[in-house]
Parts: C-alpha cells; sequence; structure tokens
C-alpha cells in the first residue's frame, strides 16, 4: 500500500540522495542557470548529480544546454517509458531529467501522480549523490511539494523590489501552510556582497517580524 504524501519524501531511499529545491516566486531571477552551473560544479568534484526540471510544462534546463531529449518526463505520465528512459546526460556527466514543454497537464500535478513520480525517482536514488530541483517561477502546488520533498530549500532573489516580495511571499506559504521554516537564500545578480546583504537583510526583517 502506498505510504500518504505527507509522510513521504525522496530522503527515503536507501542511499538517500542530498536533494536541494530552488525556487523563487518571481520568475527569470536566474534558478536554472545557477541550478545547471551548481550541477557542473558539483559534478567536476566528483559527485554523482542529477537535475529534476521541475519547471514541468516548460522545460528549460536541456534548452540552456543544447540536448534534444528523446522523451521527457510527460511521457513516464503516459505509461510508456520508466524515468531512467528519460535521464540524459549533460556536461561533466551530470544526469538531468527533463521536463516536457507546452504540456499543460503537468502543470498542476494531482496527487497520485505526485506520488508516482517520487516512486520513480526513489527507483534511482542509489546511482546519485546529490539531485538539485529546478522550480517553476511562482508558489502553484507543484513548486510547493517539490520544496518539501527536499532537504535544502534554497529561494533565489535578486535586488530588485518585485522579486524580494515575491519571495517574501513564498516563504510565507511554506511557512504558514506547509509549516516548513528553514531556507536559504541566493541572492543574484547583486552588485556586490554588501548588495546581496541588503536583500538579506529586508528579506529577514520582514519573515522574523511576520513569520
Ligand atoms: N548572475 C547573472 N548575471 C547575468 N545574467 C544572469 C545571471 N543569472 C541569470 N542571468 C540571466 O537571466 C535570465 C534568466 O535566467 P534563468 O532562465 O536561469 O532564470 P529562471 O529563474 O530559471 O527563470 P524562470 O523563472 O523563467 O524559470 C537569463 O537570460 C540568464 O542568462
Ligand atoms: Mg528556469
Amino acid at each position: 500500500m502506498k505510504r500518504p504524501l505527507a509522510e513521504r519524501d525522496i530522503t527515503t531511499a536507501k542511499h538517500p540522495p542530498r536533494v536541494i529545491s530552488f525556487s523563487s516566486g518571481k520568475g527569470g531571477v536566474g534558478k536554472t542557470n545557477i541550478v545547471v552551473n551548481l550541477a557542473i560544479a558539483m559534478a567536476d568534484l566528483g559527485q554523482r548529480v542529477m537535475v529534476l526540471d521541475a519547471d514541468l510544462g516548460l522545460a528549460n534546463i536541456d534548452v540552456i544546454l543544447g540536448l534534444t531529449p528523446k522523451y521527457t518526463i510527460d511521457n513516464v505520465f503516459s505509461g510508456y517509458v520508466t524515468l531512467k528512459d528519460v535521464l540524459i546526460e549533460g556536461p561533466s556527466g551530470i544526469l538531468i531529467l527533463p521536463a516536457g514543454s507546452g504540456v499543460t497537464e503537468l502543470l498542476n500535478l494531482g496527487e497520485g501522480e505526485k506520488l508516482f513520480l517520487l516512486d520513480e525517482i526513489e527507483g534511482l536514488g542509489n546511482d546519485i549523490d546529490i539531485m538539485l530541483i529546478d522550480n517553476a517561477a511562482g508558489i502553484s502546488e507543484n513548486v510547493m511539494y517539490f520544496n518539501l520533498a527536499a532537504q535544502q530549500r534554497v529561494v533565489v532573489a535578486t535586488p530588485e523590489p518585485t522579486s524580494i516580495t515575491d519571495a517574501y511571499a513564498l516563504i510565507k506559504v511554506m511557512v504558514n501552510k506547509y509549516k516548513v521554516n528553514t531556507f536559504s537564500l541566493l541572492i543574484n545578480m547583486a552588485r556586490d556582497e554588501s548588495d546581496a546583504l541588503k536583500v538579506f537583510r529586508q528579506l529577514t526583517l520582514v519573515t522574523d517580524r511576520f513569520l
């Protein structure tokens, strides 16, 4: 019998990979580029890295890497292939689970489909050390789900005010609705360290006060 969603996460595999999820609220802040570069850097350090393109309806990772996947995650849901068939290899041997593009059914996966995807990912778990999840922008159920399944949640923001308010909105939903209260903050496109620290202080000022 399948365990209920709340009791499961992809860290329950026998030799669980470390799972780090990247999300942002606002789009275009650099999540996909950060995930791809980090994955390659980690692989160059000897880690076996897998990247899940969790921007399920609007795949980007394969595009950024100039790869043309034969299958995508939506083919797994149609039942024709397994996740292993979908995996493709990128630079430095990173493994990529490419998302479909223009597949609206993937935008809001049902509970059964999410469980199915987790089962399939668990099946891959023994072969990888680190799994990086590149989420879609926004605060959809899918984003919340992948954030919950991860051990570490990185919220990406830029010094732009709208990016900061959207990062706050994302954190607020995770705290209030899902009782998750540990986040790492990554400030991209900052001029320098003090610029990044300013964003960090702005954000923590409101999270500390209201959440
Ligand atoms: N540190 C950076 N300096 C300059 N340009 C950057 C930096 N990080 C990302 N970019 C550029 O910003 C744009 C958006 O990046 P990217 O697609 O990685 O963002 P994203 O958060 O994944 O977007 P989406 O929310 O649409 O998935 C790209 O053109 C990328 O090249
Ligand atoms: Mg992206």
